[in-house]
Protein backbone atom coordinates (compact mmCIF):
# COMPACT_ATOMS: atom_id res chain seq x y z
CA UNK A 1 0.00 0.00 0.00
CA UNK A 2 1.31 3.39 -0.51
CA UNK A 3 0.87 6.11 1.76
CA UNK A 4 0.81 9.92 1.76
CA UNK A 5 1.80 11.57 4.39
CA UNK A 6 -0.03 14.87 5.39
CA UNK A 7 1.99 17.44 7.64
CA UNK A 8 2.26 20.64 8.76
CA UNK A 9 5.07 21.46 11.16
CA UNK A 10 7.92 19.49 13.53
CA UNK A 11 6.86 15.73 11.70
CA UNK A 12 7.73 13.64 14.39
CA UNK A 13 4.84 11.20 14.00
CA UNK A 14 5.51 10.96 10.34
CA UNK A 15 9.19 9.93 11.02
CA UNK A 16 8.13 7.52 13.42
CA UNK A 17 5.79 6.12 10.26
CA UNK A 18 8.62 6.31 7.72
CA UNK A 19 11.33 4.38 9.89
CA UNK A 20 8.57 1.47 10.24
CA UNK A 21 7.52 1.61 6.80
CA UNK A 22 11.44 1.42 5.83
CA UNK A 23 11.36 -2.49 7.88
CA UNK A 24 10.97 -5.33 4.74
CA UNK A 25 7.93 -6.44 6.95
CA UNK A 26 5.72 -3.30 7.15
CA UNK A 27 3.11 -3.76 4.72
CA UNK A 28 2.98 -0.22 3.54
CA UNK A 29 5.91 2.76 1.51
CA UNK A 30 5.38 5.54 2.52
CA UNK A 31 5.01 7.38 -1.15
CA UNK A 32 4.96 10.98 -0.72
CA UNK A 33 4.80 13.78 2.30
CA UNK A 34 2.59 17.36 1.73
CA UNK A 35 2.76 19.85 3.82
CA UNK A 36 0.53 23.10 3.96
CA UNK A 37 3.48 25.38 4.86
CA UNK A 38 6.63 25.73 3.33
CA UNK A 39 8.27 26.07 6.57
CA UNK A 40 7.28 22.65 8.39
CA UNK A 41 10.67 20.92 9.46
CA UNK A 42 9.60 17.45 8.64
CA UNK A 43 10.19 18.45 5.13
CA UNK A 44 13.57 18.33 5.72
CA UNK A 45 13.26 15.30 7.71
CA UNK A 46 11.11 13.48 5.07
CA UNK A 47 14.00 14.30 2.22
CA UNK A 48 16.23 13.07 4.26
CA UNK A 49 15.23 9.26 4.59
CA UNK A 50 14.96 9.81 0.81
CA UNK A 51 11.04 10.17 0.60
CA UNK A 52 9.48 13.10 -2.19
CA UNK A 53 8.37 15.60 0.22
CA UNK A 54 7.28 19.49 -0.56
CA UNK A 55 4.72 22.09 0.68
CA UNK A 56 1.46 22.67 -0.92
CA UNK A 57 1.19 26.34 1.40
CA UNK A 58 -2.36 26.89 1.99
CA UNK A 59 -1.62 30.56 2.50
CA UNK A 60 -1.63 30.67 -1.86
CA UNK A 61 -4.99 29.11 -1.75
CA UNK A 62 -6.00 31.86 0.88
CA UNK A 63 -9.94 31.62 -0.06
CA UNK A 64 -9.66 28.79 -1.53
CA UNK A 65 -9.63 25.51 0.35
CA UNK A 66 -11.09 23.52 -2.06
CA UNK A 67 -8.55 24.37 -4.55
CA UNK A 68 -5.65 24.04 -1.60
CA UNK A 69 -7.33 20.18 -1.17
CA UNK A 70 -7.77 19.68 -4.67
CA UNK A 71 -4.18 19.93 -5.32
CA UNK A 72 -3.23 17.86 -1.93
CA UNK A 73 -5.68 15.11 -3.80
CA UNK A 74 -4.02 15.20 -7.07
CA UNK A 75 -0.58 14.68 -5.56
CA UNK A 76 -1.80 11.66 -3.89
CA UNK A 77 -3.11 10.46 -6.77
CA UNK A 78 -0.34 11.40 -9.43
CA UNK A 79 1.80 9.30 -6.39
CA UNK A 80 -0.47 6.64 -6.57
CA UNK A 81 -1.45 6.56 -3.15
CA UNK A 82 -4.27 4.87 -1.60
CA UNK A 83 -4.29 5.96 1.65
CA UNK A 84 -3.20 8.95 3.72
CA UNK A 85 -1.86 9.48 7.18
CA UNK A 86 -2.49 12.70 8.89
CA UNK A 87 0.63 13.35 11.33
CA UNK A 88 0.21 16.56 12.77
CA UNK A 89 -1.80 17.99 9.90
CA UNK A 90 -3.19 21.11 11.06
CA UNK A 91 -6.05 22.46 8.88
CA UNK A 92 -9.41 21.12 9.10
CA UNK A 93 -10.02 19.32 5.81
CA UNK A 94 -13.10 19.53 3.64
CA UNK A 95 -15.89 16.89 3.81
CA UNK A 96 -15.26 16.47 -0.21
CA UNK A 97 -11.70 15.90 0.95
CA UNK A 98 -12.72 13.52 3.77
CA UNK A 99 -15.18 11.65 1.63
CA UNK A 100 -13.03 11.22 -1.10
CA UNK A 101 -10.50 9.59 1.32
CA UNK A 102 -13.40 7.74 3.67
CA UNK A 103 -12.02 4.60 4.99
CA UNK A 104 -8.81 5.25 3.66
CA UNK A 105 -7.73 8.42 5.76
CA UNK A 106 -5.86 7.69 9.03
CA UNK A 107 -5.41 10.71 12.08
CA UNK A 108 -2.95 10.49 15.47
CA UNK A 109 -4.56 12.62 18.14
CA UNK A 110 -3.14 13.70 21.32
CA UNK A 111 -5.84 12.18 23.97
CA UNK A 112 -7.54 9.30 24.53
CA UNK A 113 -10.46 10.44 21.98
CA UNK A 114 -13.72 11.07 22.77
CA UNK A 115 -11.80 13.14 25.84
CA UNK A 116 -9.93 16.55 24.69
CA UNK A 117 -11.03 16.85 20.85
CA UNK A 118 -9.18 19.82 19.40
CA UNK A 119 -5.94 21.93 20.65
CA UNK A 120 -4.45 22.11 24.02
CA UNK A 121 -4.88 18.56 24.68
CA UNK A 122 -2.33 18.24 27.61
CA UNK A 123 -3.27 21.19 29.49
CA UNK A 124 -7.09 20.27 29.23
CA UNK A 125 -5.75 16.56 30.50
CA UNK A 126 -4.01 18.57 33.69
CA UNK A 127 -7.05 21.14 34.12
CA UNK A 128 -9.78 18.03 33.94
CA UNK A 129 -7.40 16.64 36.82
CA UNK A 130 -7.00 13.10 34.84
CA UNK A 131 -5.13 10.44 35.94
CA UNK A 132 -5.07 8.84 32.95
CA UNK A 133 -4.09 10.26 29.66
CA UNK A 134 -2.90 9.24 26.32
CA UNK A 135 -3.10 9.11 22.51
CA UNK A 136 -5.53 7.82 19.23
CA UNK A 137 -5.20 6.77 16.02
CA UNK A 138 -8.46 6.69 14.06
CA UNK A 139 -10.24 6.84 11.08
CA UNK A 140 -10.99 10.47 9.84
CA UNK A 141 -14.74 11.29 9.41
CA UNK A 142 -15.91 14.84 8.86
CA UNK A 143 -15.94 15.46 12.51
CA UNK A 144 -12.72 16.77 13.76
CA UNK A 145 -11.23 14.16 16.18
CA UNK A 146 -14.00 11.74 15.39
CA UNK A 147 -14.66 8.73 13.68
CA UNK A 148 -13.47 5.12 14.43
CA UNK A 149 -10.81 4.22 17.36
CA UNK A 150 -7.99 2.16 15.40
CA UNK A 151 -5.48 2.52 18.54
CA UNK A 152 -5.08 4.28 21.67
CA UNK A 153 -2.28 4.17 24.58
CA UNK A 154 -2.30 5.45 27.68
CA UNK A 155 0.13 7.03 29.81
CA UNK A 156 -0.29 7.84 33.53
CA UNK A 157 -0.65 11.71 34.65
CA UNK A 158 2.02 12.30 37.37
CA UNK A 159 2.09 14.55 40.43
CA UNK A 160 3.01 17.92 39.48
CA UNK A 161 3.88 17.40 35.55
CA UNK A 162 3.78 19.96 33.25
CA UNK A 163 2.08 20.45 29.97
CA UNK A 164 5.31 19.72 28.59
CA UNK A 165 6.07 16.61 30.48
CA UNK A 166 2.64 14.94 29.89
CA UNK A 167 3.25 15.76 26.21
CA UNK A 168 6.39 14.09 25.80
CA UNK A 169 5.14 10.87 27.69
CA UNK A 170 2.67 10.87 25.50
CA UNK A 171 4.53 11.78 22.16
CA UNK A 172 6.44 8.58 22.66
CA UNK A 173 3.16 6.17 22.65
CA UNK A 174 2.00 8.39 19.43
CA UNK A 175 5.62 7.14 17.89
CA UNK A 176 4.69 3.84 18.68
CA UNK A 177 1.06 3.43 18.20
CA UNK A 178 0.74 4.86 14.98
CA UNK A 179 2.87 2.54 12.96
CA UNK A 180 0.99 0.16 14.75
CA UNK A 181 -2.37 1.29 14.03
CA UNK A 182 -1.28 1.32 10.34
CA UNK A 183 0.22 -1.87 10.17
CA UNK A 184 -2.91 -4.12 11.69
CA UNK A 185 -5.25 -1.37 9.33
CA UNK A 186 -3.36 -3.05 7.04
CA UNK A 187 -3.87 -6.51 8.15
CA UNK A 188 -0.76 -7.59 9.68
CA UNK A 189 -0.59 -8.03 13.25
CA UNK A 190 0.39 -5.43 15.05
CA UNK A 191 1.66 -6.16 19.09
CA UNK A 192 4.76 -5.46 19.57
CA UNK A 193 6.46 -5.95 22.89
CA UNK A 194 7.13 -2.79 23.83
CA UNK A 195 3.65 -1.18 23.40
CA UNK A 196 2.06 -3.23 26.40
CA UNK A 197 0.10 -0.18 27.48
CA UNK A 198 -1.25 0.20 23.92
CA UNK A 199 -4.25 -1.65 22.30
CA UNK A 200 -5.63 -1.66 18.76
CA UNK A 201 -9.30 -2.10 18.04
CA UNK A 202 -9.65 -5.83 17.32
CA UNK A 203 -12.28 -4.35 14.69
CA UNK A 204 -10.22 -2.36 13.05
C1 LIG B 1 1.15 15.33 17.62
O1 LIG B 1 1.00 15.47 19.00
C2 LIG B 1 -0.10 14.77 17.01
O2 LIG B 1 -0.78 13.90 17.84
C3 LIG B 1 -0.93 16.02 16.81
O3 LIG B 1 -0.01 17.01 16.42
C4 LIG B 1 1.29 16.68 16.93
C5 LIG B 1 2.20 16.61 15.75
O4 LIG B 1 3.53 16.37 16.11
N1 LIG B 1 -1.99 15.76 15.85
P1 LIG B 1 4.55 15.87 15.02
O5 LIG B 1 4.53 16.89 13.88
O6 LIG B 1 4.15 14.51 14.55
O7 LIG B 1 5.90 15.85 15.69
Amino acid sequence: TRVGILISGRGSNMEALIRAAARDDFPATIALVLSNRADAAGLDIARQHGIAAHAIPSRDFRNDREGHEARLHQELIAANCSLVCLAGYMRLLTPAFVQSWAGRMLNIHPSLLPSFPGLDTHAKALAAGSRIHGCTVHLVTEIMDEGPILAQAAVPVLPGDTESELGARVLAQEHIIYPMALRHYLGQPAIPADASNALVSPCA
